[in-house]
């Protein structure tokens, strides 16, 4: 089916208290893994691609490959832009087919943040688009995003509320202690303050940082109000660590069809273990 706007899958995560996994791909081959885990699961799904991701491809080429994986499926099936800074970048997107964009000006002064993210929406909105936005400071590497653990900015309900009404952003990432990349400590997580976050608020909101979270505390998240999971440092590990499985084990054969395979395998069962987790299984 045709690519679709993410506010119905989300709305519905947040009524019925399970989350949406938005998945980050970086080829055709992960955004097919992410297709067959969905098909599979009977789960709604984001696929979304960083900016680096678009930098490869270019934003025409990720449309076209998301239309085409998604041609024959009967799931939901959303393409999002993740962490959007550029405007003219995220302005492209929202022309060329994506169904969703973030703008991420969290590094931002509260109002510029606002004031950058508005004018998103209503670039977004008059296009038919949802928006997510960010206030807090998520820690981590996301790509060529990098922000120091010490300057990472818990999210506060006050905040979210003031942020959401004045620029109009649809869904919002809430910084709860979560980080992008490998943990090298378990995170100081606010799970409490996501609670609270939920239950003062009328939007979805999302939970960056996907990769690492033991599974209890992934359903801890799920439950206390999550609707949209983001996963993107173990799409990355997963893809490399299947290839290179399949290729020691079979060190003569040279058949790269096999390897990609493999690949595909070992994403689309991590990505349905996801979908699981998160309680997206027969949502769709
Ligand atoms: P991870 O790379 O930690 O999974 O984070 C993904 C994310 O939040 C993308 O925005």
């Amino acid at each position: 089916m045709p690519l679709v706007n993410p506010m119905p899958m989300l709305e519905k995560a947040r009524a019925e208290g399970f989350c949406v996994g938005a998945f980050n791909v970086v080829d055709y081959l992960s955004i097919e893994a992410v297709v067959e885990a969905a098909e599979r699961k009977r789960a709604p799904v984001i696929i979304q691609t960083s900016s680096a991701t678009i930098k490869r491809f270019g934003i025409e080429n990720i449309v076209t490959m998301t239309r085409m994986a998604a041609a024959e499926s009967t799931v939901p099936i959303c393409l999002h832009l993740d962490h959007g800074t550029d405007v003219s970048v995220i302005k492209e997107a929202i022309e060329k087919g994506y169904s969703s964009v973030m703008i991420d000006a969290s590094k931002l002064a509260f109002e510029e943040n606002i004031a950058v993210s508005k004018e998103v929406v209503e670039a977004a909105h008059k296009a038919g688009l949802a928006v997510e936005g960010e206030i807090g400071l998520v820690a981590g590497v996301e790509d060529d995003i990098v922000v120091n653990a010490e300057d990472a900015i818990y999210t506060t309900p006050e905040e979210a509320i003031e942020f959401q009404a004045r620029s109009g952003v649809d869904f919002l990432a809430a910084a709860i202690g979560t980080a992008h990349g490998f943990y090298k400590v378990a995170p100081k997580l606010n799970i409490d303050t996501l609670r609270e976050i939920r239950v003062k608020t009328d939007f979805p909101l999302v939970v960056h940082g996907g990769t690492g979270l033991p599974t209890n505390i992934v359903m801890e998240l799920v439950e206390a109000g999550g609707a949209k999971f983001n996963v993107s440092t173990q799409i990355k590990q997963t893809y490399i660590d299947s290839m290179y499985g399949y290729i020691q084990e079979k060190r003569d054969e040279y058949n790269i069809l096999k390897v990609l395979d493999a690949a595909k395998q070992g994403l689309a069962d991590m990505i349905a273990e996801y979908m699981t987790i998160l309680g997206g299984e027969g949502k769709a």
